[in-house]
């Protein structure tokens, strides 16, 4: 049975977001919403879900020694990991000596953090279908793993990024070199190494957020949101929708998938499967064991939304994963660099019908960095893209 203390007082249930950005700010206020106490962490002052928590620390969470000393200094019930650049062995650590939960589990933050350890996972232990691929640490073994069975075209990622960065295609040989400068300049942290993948000429791509729950018999259940679709710019997500149509045979073929892996990471907690698809075949991309930003759209589309399905999962609450609308997200961007902008257009946004709008209260804009999302629901997914696109569209940010 769940127990939820009052908040600020001895027996509150304490949460702490490792990473305090927009998904994290939403997971913050479905959590106190049930009447959680929630510490959010970031690696920088003011962050989205820091102006939302009961308290804001800010940190170098990279940084084992600062991280155990933040955890043991306010014991939370459970760390829930919102990025990827956390020092997840100390997290894998404290939770051996039973000093902290860690949603879903450590070893899935471990593994998720690079790309290494869930692709290994993925195609080599799970034997799941997935983009051929090699690991290299030079320009040469770059070339040599392209001419020994990656071919053209093919993509490279530095295996500690995300949202694309450091990311790009090669079609031919002139752009290896290139595309080995560009990884080495993009990746979170200083090393070489890189993944080539062969390149998929999917249909479509899709997240599966795939929900690990207690059900009524108290026993941890899997279960599946309706497929989102979504479109990348330069591996960054630029707009989702829900539901994305797919041939039964392919979407039980992908939920078999995000069972297989998520059943092996293990614990509780929402997760997003990425998954490529081509007719009736489907391959595994990655997966976050976290809200993930495609699913925003979930926020104007199910009863309870990506976040309030992660919080009510970790406490242990059952879920409802249920549609509730078809509907759309476009991104904001910031479209300027500069510090503390403002946001002209909402009122006209707003006026776009059906759709919603999240700023996200970031303190710094760039010019590529996600500001805020715009939502939209219609009676079909095609009429809430293009509401939500118009709605994006109609909000600028200026440097004051
Ligand atoms: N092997 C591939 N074939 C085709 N497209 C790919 C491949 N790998 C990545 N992409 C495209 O790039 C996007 C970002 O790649 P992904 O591996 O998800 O990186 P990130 O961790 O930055 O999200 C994917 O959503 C997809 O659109
Ligand atoms: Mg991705």
């Amino acid at each position: 049975m769940t127990t939820i203390g009052t908040p600020l007082s001895p027996r509150a249930t304490k949460v702490m977001l490792l990473g305090s950005g927009e998904l994290g700010r939403e997971v913050l206020i479905a959590l106190q919403r049930l009447g959680v106490e929630t510490i959010a962490v970031d690696r920088y002052d003011d962050a989205p879900g820091q102006q939302v928590a009961h308290h804001s620390r800010t940190i170098t969470m990279s940084d084992p020694e600062q991280l155990r000393a933040l955890i043991e200094a306010e014991r939370p019930d459970l760390v829930v990991p919102e990025i990827e650049a956390i020092a997840t062995p100390a997290l894998e650590e404290l939770e051996a000596e039973g000093v902290v939960t860690v949603i879903p589990t450590a070893r899935a933050a471990r593994l998720t953090m690079d790309r290494e350890g869930i692709r290994r996972l993925a195609a080599e232990t799970l034997e799941l279908p997935t983009s051929p691929y090699r690991f290299c640490d030079s320009l040469e073994e770059l070339q040599a793993a392209i001419d020994g069975g990656i071919g053209y075209p093919c993509v490279v990622k530095p295996v500690m990024s995300s949202s694309g960065k450091g990311q790009s295609k090669i079609d031919g040989r002139d752009d290896v070199a290139p595309a080995w400068e560009y990884a080495m300049a993009g990746g979170r942290v200083s090393q070489t190494r890189v993944i080539v993948e062969g390149f998929i000429d999917f249909d479509y791509e899709i997240t599966l957020l795939t929900v690990r729950a207690r059900g009524a018999s108290g026993e941890v259940e899997t279960q599946f949101c309706e497929p989102i679709g979504h479109r990348q710019v330069g591996g960054d997500y630029v707009e989702s929708w829900q539901p994305h149509p797919m041939p039964s045979i392919a979407l039980q073929r992908a939920q078999q998938i995000a069972r297989a892996v998520t059943e092996n990471l293990g614990g509780q907690g929402i997760f997003g499967v990425e998954l490529f698809v081509k007719g009736d075949q489907v391959w595994f991309s990655e997966v976050s064991p976290r809200p993930h930003d495609t699913g925003m759209v979930t926020m104007v589309t199910q009863w309870q939304n990506e976040f309030e399905l992660h919080a009510r999962a970790i406490l242990g609450l059952p879920v409802d994963t249920a549609l509730r609308s078809p509907g759309a997200s476009a991104v904001i961007y910031g479209g300027v660099d500069a510090e503390g902008v403002v946001f002209d257009g909402v009122d006209k946004a707003l006026q776009v019908p059906h759709t919603d709008i999240r700023l996200f209260g970031k303190p710094e804009s760039f010019v590529k960095r996600r500001m805020g999302v715009a939502l939209a629901y219609a009676d079909d997914v095609e009429t809430a893209r293009r509401s939500a696109v118009e709605a994006a569209d109609r909000v600028t940010a200026r440097a004051d």
